[in-house]
């Protein structure tokens, strides 16, 4: 596990399977390997164990109501939610994992799971039929692309007497995935990220701008990976209407000229930089004071380049981040995407196709992802997936990054 000042936190979710008789032993090999747990059961879980049996293992009061009000003056669902360093639902039901893939927030540990902005777990358990049903493989498919880790399920007897897969995964094995999971996802642990989203808007007169389709999606996804990844995020973005993702520092802006100088006032001892917004090139000279006066059939509109800011960050000279870019192309995908790895001087790019519907606005996006000596491609996803492989592409390529530095430094 990360470094953390203090134990990690684990959540652990218990809804109404039979396996939820083997939850005692999973809080026990939970905390024999450091961790802290609170266990939250459904009504459905307590018709297996008892409420009795778990706060004696895990030494924490048990909660299970979500209208429990002596508690949630306490600690009601936000608090636990806040609380958890992750969230792991074991047994994970067909039918709690339906409501979690539906957004269902009708008791305590469904309403955990939304509120949550820590990583989920989830370790299915259920007879084999209904594991092979198309509802729940489209269920675990919607889960799995918003970036929900599920474990196993795995196969063998069954407590309805059947064979095959729907098994819940032995406790020790969740606690050994759930742990080094955990600790491999935190790969930016103690780092400064600053991530730029959205698009910008360029005035031309008090009424007028230009702009472009950028929802900030990608970007805002971008931000809450890292710091799901354990960094500490500066997210600067231009007008988009989406929230910022909790626990992020969040700076708005509106033009390429104000993105540039947030960026540059979060930059002060950052690691990352990664440029996710859709950035003008161009700006009116200068904004007309007053709107511009429809005069004659035919307008020229003058531009000026605007500030480049990717090109500024890849140039400091002091205090330098690993800089990432964005691409958005139409055609030639990599050779334009490389053409900008190199020009602008950044350390990786990530190229996506964009027009035809594709990567501006919508859910799901897919990433050519280069850098001096490698390339990968991220297949199409939800964004908050492609964000998440992302931010372990750059912690990865910038570990080995630094490493080689530390060698050649050593023989230098
Ligand atoms: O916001 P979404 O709807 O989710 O859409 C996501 C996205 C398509 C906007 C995103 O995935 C993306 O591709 N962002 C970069 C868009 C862009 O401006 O690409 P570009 O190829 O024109 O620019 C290359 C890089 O230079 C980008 O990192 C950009 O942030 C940066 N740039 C560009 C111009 C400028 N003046 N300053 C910059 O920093």
């Amino acid at each position: 596990m990360d470094k953390l000042p203090r134990p990690v936190r684990i959540l652990l979710g218990v809804s109404g399977g039979i396996a939820a008789y083997k939850s005692p032993d999973l809080v026990r090999r939970l905390r024999e390997r450091g961790a802290e747990v609170q266990v939250v059961m459904t009504a459905g879980a307590a018709r297996f164990i008892t409420a009795l049996t778990l706060q004696a293992v895990s030494g924490q009061p048990v909660r299970d109501a979500l209208w429990d009000e002596a508690a949630e003056a306490a600690m009601g669902h936000i608090e636990l939610a806040r609380w958890a360093d992750a969230v792991l639902v074991a047994p994970a039901t067909a039918d709690f994992l339906a409501r979690l893939a539906h957004g269902h927030a009708d008791d305590l540990l469904s309403t955990l799971c939304l509120a949550t902005s820590a990583p989920l777990f989830v370790a299915p358990a259920m007879n084999h039929q209904m594991w092979a049903n198309p509802a729940t493989a489209s269920n675990m498919a919607l889960l799995k692309d918003r970036g929900v880790t599920i474990l196993g399920p795995g196969e063998g007897d069954q407590a309805c007497g059947e064979t095959g897969p729907g098994r819940m995964l032995e406790p020790d094995q969740l606690a050994e995935l759930t742990l080094s999971r955990l600790s491999a996802e935190r790969v930016l642990s103690g780092q400064r990220v600053v991530v730029s989203a959205g698009p910008t808007r360029e005035h031309l007169d008090p009424v007028r701008f230009i702009s472009n389709r950028s929802s900030g999606k990608m970007g805002y996804a971008v931000a809450q990976a890292a710091r799901d990844a354990g960094a500490t995020v500066i997210l600067v973005s231009g007008p988009v209407g989406i929230d910022p993702p909790a626990g992020v520092e969040f700076v708005a802006v509106e033009s390429a000229q104000q993105m540039y100088d947030a960026v540059h006032r979060a930059l002060v001892a950052a690691d990352i930089y990664i440029g996710a917004a859709a950035v003008a090139d161009y700006q009116a000279p200068a904004v007309a004071a007053q709107k511009i006066k429809k005069s004659a059939e035919k307008m020229q509109l003058e531009l000026v380049g605007a500030p480049d800011i990717l090109v500024s960050v890849a140039a400091l000279t002091s205090g330098r981040p690993f800089v990432v870019g964005f691409a958005a192309e139409t055609e030639n995908v990599e050779e334009n995407a490389r053409a900008k790895l190199t020009r602008k001087r950044v350390d990786m790019i990530a190229a996506n196709r964009v027009g035809d519907g594709l990567a501006f606005d919508c859910d799901d996006n897919s990433l050519l992802v280069l850098w001096a000596g490698g390339r990968e491609e991220i297949a199409s996803c939800g964004k908050p997936e492609l964000a998440r492989r992302l931010v372990a592409l750059i912690a990865k390529v910038r570990g080995s990054r630094r490493r080689t530095g530390a060698v050649a430094a050593v023989h230098g």
